[in-house]
């Protein structure tokens, strides 16, 4: 029997959320680990934000087609609030206490970052609705993926193709160097829970550093490839 080089630590499974500005790479990334995880055998699900649950895909739609931006940004974080949720109760929890690690595209950094600092909607809201969308739930890990603007916007624009952006892509410059000001702050805040990733060399450059940071955080690696209880 093949043994994984990494012993695990707890039975529960292990929350991990991936952030970052447009075009930081993030489903490329959370794509490579799903597949490191399966070659550890670790069971795993893969989600995003918002939706991952059927109402909070529902709430996607409103938003990410700018309907939200016609309410104010107060009436889109509950928005937000309300798919986060859903998708809190319906999926990430009960995933966690069935030992499956979740690694979900964006969660409440990206609140932070899109509402609180660019849609400057007060902290007493959003610290409201943290309360009661997550209470404590916070992630285990959070990899925010740091790649220049420019970088971030052209490879957005090459994936969207012919499409037209969306609510957030179809913002200015300015825009996204405040969104990546915003993402290297909360890193540096909270060094704890967020590892800053360099997402601006190439994918197998990044997801080895990715996978890095985390046997560091969650795993006790051994000497030669061989599995070693610690
Ligand atoms: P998506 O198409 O998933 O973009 P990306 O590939 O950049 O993740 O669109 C999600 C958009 O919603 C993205 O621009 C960020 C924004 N967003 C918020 O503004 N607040 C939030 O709480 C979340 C989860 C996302």
């Amino acid at each position: 029997m093949t043994e994984s080089p990494v012993k695990r630590l707890s039975g529960r499974g292990r929350f991990i959320s991936f952030e970052g500005g447009e075009g930081s790479g993030k489903s490329t990334q959370i794509k490579k680990l799903k597949e490191r995880l399966d070659a550890a055998k670790l069971r795993n699900i893969v989600t995003r934000e918002p939706g991952g649950s059927p109402g909070a895909e529902i709430i996607r739609h409103l938003v990410l087609s700018g309907m939200g931006k016609l309410l104010g940004p107060d009436a889109e974080t509950l928005l937000f609030a309300a798919a986060r949720d859903d998708h809190v109760r319906t999926v990430i929890q009960p995933a966690l206490a069935q030992g499956s690690w979740v690694l979900c595209d964006r969660f409440s950094d990206s609140t932070r970052a899109y509402q609180g600092r660019l849609g400057r909607v007060p902290p007493a809201l959003l610290n409201a609705m943290q309360r009661v969308t997550i209470g404590d739930l916070e992630p285990d890990l959070t990899f925010i993926l740091d790649v220049p603007v420019e970088i971030g916007l052209k490879r957005a624009a090459a994936r969207r193709g012919s499409a037209a952006p969306d609510r957030f892509e179809a913002e200015d410059v300015k825009f996204h160097h405040e969104l990546r000001d915003a993402y290297r702050e909360i890193a540096a805040a909270e060094p704890e829970r967020c590892v800053l990733i360099d997402a601006s060399a190439d994918a197998n450059t990044v997801a080895s550093s990715v996978w890095a940071a985390l046997r560091d955080r969650f795993f006790v690696s051994t000497p030669a490839n061989e599995a070693s209880p610690a």
